[in-house]
């Protein structure tokens, strides 16, 4: 059987057991629809609902509906309206036309009428249209229904990992095409669309906004404005970036020194070193809290290695100034969302972790287990909001993180594949095939 098919079977089982649990039969889950700006007619770029592309490789789909029941043939009713105004939306080929009955539909009203009248046992999944709020369904957007899906989820399947792999080569490739703009001084607008040409995408195609910095704007960690003049000089470079495949996300960033030698580049090569010496250090069982507050030990000794303090590095951890130099978590489940979801859940029932209040940005709790897939992704940036409470404190040594400013900061960013017996680096992987 291929991939495909198995992951569905996959799927199917989940929503067999997680539909059984709540007591229902059947699911419902809609693709969603694009939603339009304020007194206009135009709208934001599509988003497909994460269950629905779950099922088949469809992302492009609006007002689609998939309804499955518990143990039956996956239903499918793709929207294709009589419309001269828009191209209709391509159907992607493959498997998954034959593993689905697939019906084409005019309106939602046509999806009513094939479902016959009982759906009192139904549950809605997405972002709904008005009209099925006289449909008689069970529930829409049932929490104990979602959490279970998602606490199931963060285990990939074979199909979702060759997903994944395909996302990391081709947003290493169009990493690479970003990394030779930079090296050849452009700006940061001319980068973003160097990254985009490379993938042959518009930026909507992304899962996220890229983050493309130059000097300074490396440490604003969401920076996403693109500068359209090249600065007068190229220090450094953080991008941050990704890739969809089937609907798959890849995450990846990469820090550069203009300079291959220096104080920079030397900051690029430590913490590059000590992201993979934390993912040499994950293994099944090990709770990736641990793995986080390994990273802030490592990243104190880097601080004190590269002379930001003048106390030694299990004081700068204790005192808790790792957290102005490394403020966001070490990472996240990656899958069908790049924050993908379920990592604060402890069970299928929904019991969920504690936030914890020294950690507070961390988005991932739970232990690691294999099937899992995360990113790893450590940094340190001089962010002035961060150590203005720190003014004045001799523990610090602000000549020295004055010298950083200019360069922004440093993140590295895979992510990895947890094995039995280890680890698989998806994104370095993806680099190496190139
Ligand atoms: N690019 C978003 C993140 O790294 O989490
Ligand atoms: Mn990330
Ligand atoms: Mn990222």
């Amino acid at each position: 059987m291929s991939h495909y098919l198995q992951h569905l079977e996959t799927v199917r089982a989940r929503f067999d057991e997680a539909l059984t649990a709540q007591g229902l039969r059947s699911v419902l889950i809609y693709s969603g629809y694009p939603a339009v700006a304020f007194l206009d007619d135009n709208s934001y770029p599509f988003r497909v609902n994460p269950f629905f592309k779950y099922w088949i490789p469809v992302t492009e789909s609006p007002r689609s509906f998939i309804f499955y029941e518990v143990g039956q043939r996956p239903r499918v009713f793709l929207h294709q309206p009589r419309d001269f105004w828009h191209a209709q939306p391509q159907l992607p080929p493959g498997e998954w036309r034959d593993a689905v009955d697939l019906t084409l539909i005019e309106g939602a009203q046509a999806v009513r009428g094939a479902l016959g009248s009982d759906l009192s046992q139904t549950a809605f999944i997405g972002e709904g249209p008005e009209v099925i709020a006289d449909w008689g369904l069970a529930a829409v957007n049932p929490e104990t229904l979602i959490n279970h899906l998602h606490y199931q989820r963060a285990i990939k399947t074979s199909y979702e990992l060759e997903c994944m792999r395909k996302a990391n080569y081709f947003a290493a490739r169009s990493h690479n095409a970003a990394r030779d703009a930079f090296y050849n001084k452009a700006s940061e607008l001319e980068i973003h669309a160097a990254y985009l040409a490379a993938m042959k995408c518009r930026e909507t195609q992304l899962p996220y906004n890229s983050i493309v910095g130059l000097n300074e704007h490396g440490a604003i960690l969401h920076y996403d404005h693109y500068d359209v003049d090249a600065p007068s000089e190229h220090r450094s470079f953080l991008i941050d970036a990704g890739a969809y495949y089937n609907g798959y996300c890849a995450d990846i960033t990469r820090t550069y020194a203009a300079e291959s030698t220096g104080f920079f580049a030397e900051l690029v090569e430590a913490v590059d070193q000590a992201e993979q010496a934390i993912i040499s250090a994950v293994e099944v069982g090990r709770s990736y809290y641990d793995l986080h507050v390994g990273m802030h030990r490592k990243i104190a000794q880097i601080l004190k290695a590269f002379g930001f303090f003048k106390i030694d590095a299990e004081t700068i951890y204790e005192r808790g100034y790792t957290n102005a130099f490394f403020p966001h978590g070490l990472g996240h489940y990656i899958g069908l969302q790049v924050h993908d979801v379920g990592g604060y859940l402890k069970n299928a029932q929904g019991d969920a972790f504690a936030r914890d209040a020294r950690h507070p940005f961390l988005r991932l709790r739970r232990d690691v287990q294999p099937g899992q897939v995360f990113t790893i992704e450590p940094g340190i940036y001089v962010v002035d909001q961060l150590l203005e409470e720190f003014e004045g404190n001799e523990d610090f040594n602000w000549q020295r993180i004055g010298e950083l400013r200019p360069y922004g900061g440093v993140r590295i960013e895979d992510s990895v594949l947890v094995t039995e017996t280890g680890t698989e680096n998806l994104t370095r992987n993806a680099f190496a095939a190139l």
